[in-house]
């Protein structure tokens, strides 16, 4: 029995080849299955695009394993996580604005798989394509039980409590205002060294997110490749009952092990998990006039078939100097037909006074009507256009072409009357 907590390390990079070992000697060198590797491991490809994907897409990565994924016995269906569950496509969904309040914390022990409820979806796994936006409130460590995503990669965004995250690849340590990737397969389970934890999940059925093209930017800015941070092989030796909860075409199920998959010893390749500090983000704005578009803060895009139109844009609003001239500053009036879910991870987000707080969730679907409440209305248009610093606030929203449906669950919980907050304006007057 051996499990090795030393601290994580990382190296960093996004998406480039990593080759690491847990063990000196563990990783095969020149050739990917050799036909005894090093002290008897098992290799096994993991790949995350097809095998024929354009060598600039193409991510996969080989592990080197104690015991081969394939040793396990049929998967039942799991009966916790009761919120867990996907939207229904089929119900009418009236075209309404929605925001909720912060989930309260579990008062029963609830571990991170139990404690997840889902919010929002779009597309569908066995398509390939579409988002599905995820809270999470936990009490409990996972120990003998891991959780798996078949349907998409997880991107963590923690707004209460740390995380640590131990994971197939390698060890991740997570703040609040950090966020992780897990790619899709990539079996993981979750410790809270706070006692309890809080925070998003966005679950990407897409195509994996990468870095946005950065256009007439240039080669620096938004969020820099060096910045993202991937675990270094580390694996546990535990020769006990490990159940595997797997999430699979929207429903989970669970299987029992006779010890844990956190196994591998060393692995090389481009698809890993990988963490993001948040305010290692290069943000770029105006200095002239205008508010540019919110695209201007994209951290991470899952890009659909369609040039320009992303599958889910993962972007944030952090603190910025505003500078511009003869503008309104916050975000304007607007209805787009890409559809926006909203999540706060700490402060206060500048185009609403007040109703969203640090956990909470806001949903502006397909054309819906929405930008700043009256009083944030009021203030800007009122406000002496000094440079002035936004300070202490991380939003971010996951921006998709695709409109989300809320679960039951969402629908049953949301604030009553958020339409409120854009009653009150007074008719514009038209001398003559
Ligand atoms: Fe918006």
């Amino acid at each position: 029995m051996m499990s090795a907590m030393a601290n994580a390390t990382y190296v960093p990079g996004f998406g480039n080849n990593v080759s690491t070992e847990a063990i000196p000697g563990a990783l095969p060198i020149g050739r990917n299955s050799p036909q005894r590797p090093p002290f008897g491991l098992y290799a096994e490809q993991l790949s995350g695009t097809a095998f024929t994907a354009p060598r600039g897409e193409n991510r996969r990565s080989w592990l080197y394993r104690l015991r081969p994924s394939a040793d396990h016995r049929p998967f039942e269906p799991y009966a916790g996580a009761p919120l867990f569950r996907a939207a229904s496509p089929s119900a009418p969904l009236a075209p309404n604005r929605l925001r909720w309040d912060p989930r309260a914390l579990p008062v029963d022990p609830t571990d991170f798989v139990d404690g997840i409820a889902t919010m929002l979806g779009n597309g569908a796994p066995e398509q390939l394509e579409g988002v599905a936006f995820h809270v999470y409130a936990a009490n409990r460590d996972m120990t003998d039980r891991v959780f798996v995503d078949a349907d998409g990669e997880l991107l963590i965004i923690p707004e209460t409590g740390r995380l640590t995250l131990l994971t197939e690849l390698g060890r991740i340590d997570l703040a609040p205002g950090q966020i992780a990737l897990i790619p899709r397969g990539v079996r993981f389970r979750v410790l809270l060294p706070d006692g309890e934890a809080r925070g998003y999940l966005a679950e990407n059925y897409g195509a994996l997110f990468r870095l946005p093209e950065l256009g007439p930017i240039g080669s620096n800015g938004l969020a820099n490749a060096r910045d993202f941070e991937t675990p270094v092989a580390w694996f546990e030796d535990r020769d006990v009952a490990t159940e595997v909860v797997q999430k699979y075409l929207g429903s989970l199920w669970s299987a029992t092990l006779d010890h844990s998959p956190l196994d591998v010893v060393a692995w090389h390749g481009n698809l890993a998990p990988f963490r993001y500090d948040l305010a290692r983000f290069n943000t770029i704005g105006t200095v002239s006039f205008d508010h540019p578009d919110p695209s201007i803060f994209t951290v991470l895009t899952s890009p659909s078939d369609v040039p320009g139109r992303a599958n889910a844009d993962f972007v944030i609003f952090p603190p910025r100097w505003m500078v511009a001239e003869d503008t309104f500053r916050p975000p304007w009036f607007h209805r787009n037909v890409m559809s926006e879910a909203m999540g706060l991870i700490h402060g206060a987000y500048d185009a609403k006074a007040g109703g969203f707080a640090p956990g909470g969730i806001s949903l502006h679907n397909l054309m819906a009507g929405h930008g700043p409440d009256l009083a944030s209305w009021q203030g800007a248009t009122d406000a002496d256009l000094e440079p002035h610093k936004i300070t202490a606030t991380m939003a971010f929203m996951v921006e998709s072409c695709w409109p989300y449906r809320p679960t039951s669950h969402a629908l049953a919980n949301a604030q009553l009357d958020y339409d409120a907050v854009w009653t009150g304006f007074s008719k514009a007057r038209i001398a003559g």
